[in-house]
Order: C-alpha cells, then sequence, then structure tokens
C-alpha cells in the first residue's frame, strides 16, 4: 500500500492498475482522454484551420494520440472500468467523467462504455465556455459525470442535496490541455468519506490536488512523465500552501481582544505585596 499512496506513477495505468492489490481505493475521479481527435466533424480530424486548429487538444496529449478507432477506445475504456472496479473497497464509486457529442448528425453518447457498469447516476457538469458552434445543433456546454457506484456505497451525510447538476467553471491557465477544475474532484470527493483516492488519467494532478484540500490521501498514475511532473509540482505546492496555512496563529476575534483589553489588571502594589 505504501508504494501507492500519495505518489503519482508514471506509467500506462492498465499495466499498473494489474499490480495494485483489491480494494486499495475508496473511491476513483477521473476523466479519460475522449478519443477526441477520431471525430466526424468540426475539422477536429485534420487540424487544417478552423476553429478547432487553435484548440488545446488539437494534438492529442503528450503521449497519447487521442484517436483510436471507436470500437477499440471503447473495449479499453471498459477494460480501465473494470480495473478500477477491482481495485475499488466493497463501498467505493467511481466518478467517471465524459463528454457527449454530435457525430454524422447522431448523438454519441458513452452507453456503449458503461454499458453492463453499475451506473447510478448521471451528473451534469454545466460548465458552459464550449466553442464548437454548429448550425445543426445548440452549443454544447455540459459534460457528464457517471456515477459508477457499488452496492454498499453512500454519500457523507446531507451531501446529496447539492443536486445532480453541478455549475462549475472550467478550469483556466492549466498548462495541461484537458484538466478539469480542481472545485469538481473537490465536489466529488467531499460528497463521500472515500480516505484513499484514486485517478488512473490524472494529467496535471488536479484529483490529487483537491484529495489533499478535502484531507484524504491519493493515488495518481499519467503516461506522460511531463505531465506527472507537473502533477508532482501542484501536490508539493498545495502541501507547502496547507501547511502554512496550519502555521498561522490563530486571530484572535474581536470579541476576544476586546475582552483582553478591558480586563482588571493588578497594580503593581498589589503585585508587591504577593508572598
Ligand atoms: C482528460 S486528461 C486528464 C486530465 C486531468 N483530469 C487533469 O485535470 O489534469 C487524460 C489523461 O490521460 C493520460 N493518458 C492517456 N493514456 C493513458 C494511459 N494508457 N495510462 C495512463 N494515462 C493515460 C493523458 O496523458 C492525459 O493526461
Amino acid at each position: 500500500m505504501r508504494t501507492w499512496l500519495n505518489h503519482i506513477h508514471h506509467g500506462d495505468c492498465l499495466t499498473l492498475l494489474a499490480q495494485m492489490p483489491d480494494a486499495t481505493a475508496d473511491l476513483v475521479v477521473t476523466s479519460p482522454p475522449y478519443n477526441l481527435l477520431n471525430s466526424s466533424g468540426n475539422g477536429m480530424k485534420n487540424g487544417n484551420g478552423g476553429k478547432w486548429s487553435r484548440a488545446a487538444l488539437m494534438q492529442g496529449y503528450a503521449t497519447h494520440a487521442d484517436s483510436m478507432p471507436h470500437d477499440d477506445y471503447v473495449q479499453w475504456q471498459r477494460e480501465c472500468l473494470s480495473e478500477m472496479m477491482r481495485v475499488l473497497s466493497p463501498d467505493g464509486a467511481i466518478f467517471y467523467n465524459h463528454k457527449w457529442r454530435v457525430q454524422k448528425g447522431l448523438l454519441q453518447d458513452r452507453t456503449d462504455i458503461v454499458d453492463g457498469f453499475p451506473v447510478r447516476q448521471i451528473i451534469i457538469w454545466q460548465r458552459s465556455g464550449g466553442f464548437n458552434h454548429n448550425p445543426g445543433y445548440f452549443l454544447p456546454t455540459y459534460e457528464v459525470v457517471y456515477l459508477i457506484a457499488k452496492p454498499g456505497f453512500r454519500l457523507a451525510p446531507k451531501a446529496g442535496g447539492v443536486g445532480d447538476v453541478w455549475q462549475i467553471r472550467q478550469d483556466r491557465g492549466n498548462p495541461h490541455p484537458a484538466s478539469f477544475p480542481v472545485d469538481l474532484a473537490r465536489r466529488a470527493i467531499a460528497a463521500t468519506t472515500a480516505q484513499v483516492v484514486l485517478d488512473p488519467f490524472i494529467g496535471s494532478g488536479t484529483t490529487a490536488v483537491a484529495a489533499l484540500l478535502e484531507g484524504r490521501q491519493y493515488i495518481g498514475i499519467d503516461l506522460s512523465e511531463d505531465y506527472c511532473q507537473l502533477a508532482r509540482q501542484r501536490v508539493d505546492a498545495t502541501v507547502a500552501s496547507l501547511e502554512a496555512a496550519a502555521d498561522v496563529p490563530e486571530i484572535p476575534t474581536a470579541l476576544e481582544v476586546r475582552s483582553m483589553l478591558t480586563a482588571p489588571t493588578r497594580t503593581a502594589a498589589a503585585r508587591d505585596s504577593d508572598p
């Protein structure tokens, strides 16, 4: 367990997950590569100009092209989900972020990936900021988060009240081309009592940062050593800021200051008469 906990591991997630004992993690929060460059339209396919030429993901990831044949991609993601289920504790769950899109004029949801897995709920991540305008359909402004839960999974007390539409702004200023916001991962983690949070596609380390901010432990995996280094830097910065915050002496409240100032002080004469 020690070798896994609180580390960002460089490697292929299927290879590394296969080495992980059963029930290593209580929760998975993850966003896989979406296979965006295997697309029927929107100029995503060849990048020869058009609005997508500016998109960060136009080149794929550092070490993953994001353009697998669709059936291979689905098969790969199903294997990844099976391994995630295996390494989850019996009351664990997976928050699996993905994106629906239109392909050849028809909606491509991700049923083919999650079919047969115990999907308990679909959370809408309303993130706005889409830019793939298309005359055939409305501008997409949300992504989905599949809550795939083992039978024993329960939310933390009162956590369900937040509802199933999460309005959270997209991540900004992150050098990773497809990071999700810390607040998205934090909301998922905070809604559970999980102690160990795994992300097998950790990218820039967002899930680890969120886990630390929520006082939990993390395990991260990514295929790109560059992203792993970025993730480690963000983790170190988060740990440093949490430690700095813990060092700040408690500031007295206004009421406490007032009572300190008005408290009767002993006179010098009284002090001198002490035995
Ligand atoms: C959508 S991004 C995750 C971004 C992350 N949520 C963040 O906030 O930074 C998907 C990640 O999967 C990684 N990846 C691709 N193939 C992988 C594999 N076989 N094993 C592990 N990671 C892989 C990519 O390098 C990329 O960083």
